[in-house]
């Protein structure tokens, strides 16, 4: 138990006619949770749900996508990039408000309230001819003035929707890549008819929005706004003219809050903020617009969100006047029961998220389908259905040793014993965490190592025997007589073996640079085929070292599986610490201070003379020799792999992993 007095976050406020029972607010969070498209079902509901459940009170879940102004005959399975048409206007389908109604209650019963956002993408249709910020190669239609009636009509008839469901606020969508922000920004309003113009002309289609709501609601919904605290554009706004605007749009008396956000999709900085960014980066935008509205009549709720992860950092926050609530996304991401921990003083259990980024990563380009929410450090996530009908106390509780402490080891450990299984987790290394060590040496992902203090925390309260330093093999496990045996013996890095030179002493390996087992000279290639975020990590980690580092890269850029909210920020790393990336280039001989490389595609080939070290990011090999062992010898009955011994994948694989098999003992 923890002694911290959260005097500010468990306060109950009040929000134009909504009352919030804490400050713990779930901004919107399009992640895909229902599997069925365009409706709600109980995936959806049992997702954010958990949250409410969880103490979190207010629940934004996931946007509403309006009407599309389409011209006749226009195909929407072309144009709204992967068939996401069945969620447009989904409001107005009786099955998806059957459904909305039916979460809207399920969150009322735990005690928080729902705020439906409100939103007009902007790739298509905006007020200028000009491209969305890294969008697209295409020009969006300009929207003459009977498509902005249109467009406006929609907010109230949503707004009219939602509140016919029972939900307690609206707020419209003027952040990020939607109508409403290209209407605020100077780089995409050109207008000069009454839409464009100055800051009081670029707000008016917000506030018409904002008026057509309120008088078809009155004043039975809380209306806010979400908006970007900071265009990171040329020719956008800052955060001076960002406050001038909205301070006029408040000034109308319209709103009840707002919610603020500093980003965009495009990565750098990104809305969805990856452990490159600090905490709360852009706290004092929150505390500068509480400062401006304060003066008006009508009181201005401000919400600011961006990388929370703590319950002590959001006390503080609402205790410096940095703002009246906090968003907390990821955070009930990672742990939807962070909110009663923390009100209960167990601070201790709380699974921070790392702002990895896999949420985001995987929600706007799933790589599966049907699709299911995905943390790389909460198991049950998007799978809570499942994991609420098959968790029960084991049958036979009876003695399981864990080989290996690392993702997928302790995962297997921690739900073993919680289904009342006595568990020993063999971990040859000082500490647990695995490959969570290694990560967390790179420059801004410390953050990983939380994931090893909550396993460590979780292990010692569930009283797993863990021993450190303490390297398995057949006789140990033998010895130990246990009734099951999980295999979690991870991963080594890959060493290509038709590459001539390898062997060379020059030739190191990432994992090893970055655990400092490795020295490097001053004149580095990164030789990298590897997709996702360790090239970049350990290239990153030399040039802090002073080092030369070029990176020799298969694919057409770097970390192409790093999706576009965070990719941005991913090479804008590489460009300020001065690594050069060389794309489509794969490695055919290392002679002496000379690398011989052949294009991915053309079949070209390339020299590159000078380099002291070269650094091999090849992804990883799995080690499954102790399970095959055991297998032959048969003497346990149940013998189960996980994780990366089985197949080296990322993160969230290797949780998920672990804990099924945890489930399987
Ligand atoms: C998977 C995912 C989907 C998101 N979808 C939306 C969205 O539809 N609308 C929106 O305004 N913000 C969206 N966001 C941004 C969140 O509301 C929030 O601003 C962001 O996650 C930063 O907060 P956090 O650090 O507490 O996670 C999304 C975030 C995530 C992780």
């Amino acid at each position: 138990m923890t002694n911290v007095k959260f005097e500010h976050l468990f306060s109950p406020l009040q929000v134009g006619p909504m009352r919030v029972p804490n400050r713990i607010c779930e901004t919107t969070n399009t992640i895909n949770s229902s599997r069925a498209p365009g409706l709600i079902d109980e995936h959806f509901i049992a997702h954010h749900g958990a949250k409410a459940k969880g103490g979190t009170g207010w629940i934004g879940s996931e946007t509403w996508l309006l009407d599309v102004p389409f011209p006749e005959g226009a195909p929407d399975e072309v144009s709204l990039r992967g068939g996401f048409g069945s969620h447009f206007a989904a409001y107005r389908n009786p099955a998806f408000i059957e459904g909305w109604t039916r979460f809207v209650d399920e969150i009322h019963a735990s005690g928080a309230v729902v705020v439906v956002q409100l939103t007009h993408l902007n790739a298509l249709w905006a007020p200028s001819a000009v491209p969305v910020v890294g969008a697209q190669d295409y020009t969006p239609h300009v929207l003459g003035e009977s498509e902005i009636g249109f467009l406006l009509d929609t907010y109230a008839d949503a707004a009219e929707a939602a509140m016919n469901s029972g939900a307690d606020g609206v707020e419209i969508h003027c952040a990020h890549e939607t109508v409403g922000y290209s209407f605020l920004s100077p780089a995409t309003n050109r207008r000069t008819d009454r839409w464009g113009g100055g800051p009081r002309e670029r707000i008016r289609f917000v506030v018409e929005a904002l008026r057509r709501v309120r008088a078809r609601v009155g004043d039975r919904l809380a209306l806010g706004i979400r908006i970007n605290g900071q265009e990171s554009r040329d020719g956008g706004y800052d955060n001076l003219e960002l406050r001038e605007m909205l301070y006029y749009i408040a000034e109308t008396g319209l709103l009840d809050f707002v919610d603020l956000d500093v980003g965009h999709c495009w990565g750098a900085p990104s809305y969805v903020p990856s452990s490159y960014h600090p905490h709360a980066e852009y706290r004092e935008f929150g505390k500068a617009a509480r400062s401006d509205l304060a003066e008006l009549e009508r009181k201005v709720a401000v919400l600011f969100t961006g990388r929370i992860n703590d319950p002590v950092l959001a006390e503080e926050l609402l205790k410096g006047g940095f703002c009246d609530l906090v968003g907390m996304v990821r955070a009930g991401i990672a742990d939807p029961e962070f909110a009663n921990k923390a009100r209960e003083g167990r601070l201790g259990e709380i699974r921070r998220c790392i702002a990895c980024t896999r949420c985001i990563d995987e929600a706007s380009e799933p790589l599966t389908i049907p699709y299911a929410p995905t943390c790389s450090i909460n198991p049950e996530i998007g799978n809570e259905l499942h994991w609420a009908a098959t968790f029960r106390p084991a049958d036979r509780p009876g003695h399981v040793v864990v080989v290996g402490g690392g993702a997928a080891g302790c995962e297997a450990a921690r739900v073993a014993a919680m289904r009342g299984h006595r568990v020993t987790l063999l971990e040859q290394g000082r500490r647990l965490g695995g490959q969570l060590l290694i990560a967390a040496r790179a420059p801004g992902r410390d953050s990983f190592e939380d994931q090893v203090y909550f396993e460590e925390n979780a292990l010692e309260r569930l009283g797993v025997d863990v021993r450190l330093n303490t390297r398995a093999d057949l006789d140990l496990v033998r010895s130990m007589q246990p009734q099951a045996v999980v295999v979690a013996t991870g991963a080594l890095p890959r060493l290509p073996d038709d590459v001539p030179g390898i062997d060379q002493p020059q030739v190191v390996q990432g994992w090893d640079v970055l655990l400092g087992k490795a020295a490097t000279g001053k004149r580095v290639a990164v030789v990298s085929q590897e997709d996702y975020y360790q090239t970049p990590c350990v290239a990153e980690y030399l040039a802090a070292q002073g080092k030369q580092v070029e990176v020799f890269h298969k694919s057409v850029h770097l970390a192409t599986e790093v999706a576009r909210y965070s990719i941005g920020m991913v090479l804008k790393r590489m460009e300020s610490c001065g690594v050069k990336v060389h794309p489509n280039r794969v490695l055919k001989a290392v002679s002496g201070d000379t690398l011989e490389f052949v294009s991915s595609w053309g079949g070209q080939s390339y020299r590159e003379q000078g380099f002291d070290s070269v650094v091999l990011v090849y992804g990883a090999v799995q080690q499954p020799e102790l399970y095959y062992r055991l297998q032959e010898d048969g003497s346990i009955p149940k013998i189960l792999l996980a994780g990366s011994a089985w197949v080296p994948r990322r993160l969230a694989e290797a949780t998920r992993h672990g804990a099924n098999v945890g489930m399987m003992v």
